[in-house]
């Protein structure tokens, strides 16, 4: 059974006269632990894509199914526990509550369980040493870089264990040494089994994921291997013949 089954997406906004489509039909499966990297210029239908597949919205016609369950027939109580309990989400701008310690907004999607204190910040201190933060936990946000409060981050996204791992532009705020580190805790959790998809414009941060995904207009324009993917994409571009 694939982890994510979309069938036929279509997410349209109306503007004023103009009806925008987002997402125009888009199909697409992802089986457990795939590393899939999701390209396409700016207004392609990326974040649109995540956020549904996130469950933080839901498409105008199509279906969605996660873990063989139809998420699109769920109710507004039923979609926020799963985006709580099967859906890890990591950002750009990475998100963290600003008052809260590393250890404080890590423990924040456990509250939502039935796990009690104790547990909590033992599975949160677990979480932090796993991405190499054992001694940050006491740290407020503006008392850590970038990659550093990305991986907090990262720990906060698995807290609970999620059968899948969204990434928007993980690594578009962060520097090239320290976006190698983020992309290197990828590779392990991939290496562990962790289902991820990744949006990224940066063509070095896609070859990392094992699949590439490229859309265009709302649609998904090429579905390849990132080996294919690289040879499709990087060859040199034809020499006009002057004739
Ligand atoms: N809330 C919205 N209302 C109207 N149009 C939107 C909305 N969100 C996105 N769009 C439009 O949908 C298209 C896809 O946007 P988006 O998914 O953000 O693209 P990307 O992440 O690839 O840059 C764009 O044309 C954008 O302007
Ligand atoms: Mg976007």
């Amino acid at each position: 059974m694939p982890v994510i089954r979309l069938t036929d997406i279509h997410k349209h906004y109306v503007v004023g006269e103009e009806q925008i489509r987002a997402l125009d039909g888009v199909s697409l499966t992802v089986e457990q632990n795939e590393y899939v990297a999701i390209m396409g210029t700016s207004g392609s239908g990326k974040s649109t894509l995540m956020n549904i597949l996130g469950c933080l919205d839901r498409p105008t016609h199509g279906t969605y199914e996660l873990d063989g369950n139809d998420v699109t027939r769920m109710g507004a109580a039923a979609l926020a526990r799963v985006r709580n309990d099967r859906i890890g989400f990591i950002f750009q701008s990475f998100e963290l509550m600003p008052r809260l310690t590393a250890l404080k907004n890590v423990e924040l999607p456990l509250l939502y369980s039935r796990t009690g204190w104790w547990g909590r910040s033992a599975r949160a201190r677990a979480a932090l040493t796993k991405v190499r933060l054992a001694d940050r936990m006491k740290h407020r946000p503006n008392q850590l870089s970038g990659g550093q409060r990305q991986r907090v981050a990262i720990a906060r996204a698995l807290i609970n264990d999620p059968a899948i791992l969204l990434a928007d532009e993980p690594t578009g705020n962060l520097d090239s040494r320290t976006s190698d580190e983020i992309l290197a805790l990828f590779e392990d959790l991939h290496r562990s089994g962790q289902t991820i998809i990744m949006v990224t414009h940066e063509p070095d941060v896609a070859r990392h994921a094992k699949r590439v995904v490229r859309m265009k207009d709302g649609r998904v324009l090429s579905d390849l291997s990132s080996e294919q993917d690289v040879r499709m994409n990087a060859l040199p571009a034809m020499p006009i013949s002057s004739k």
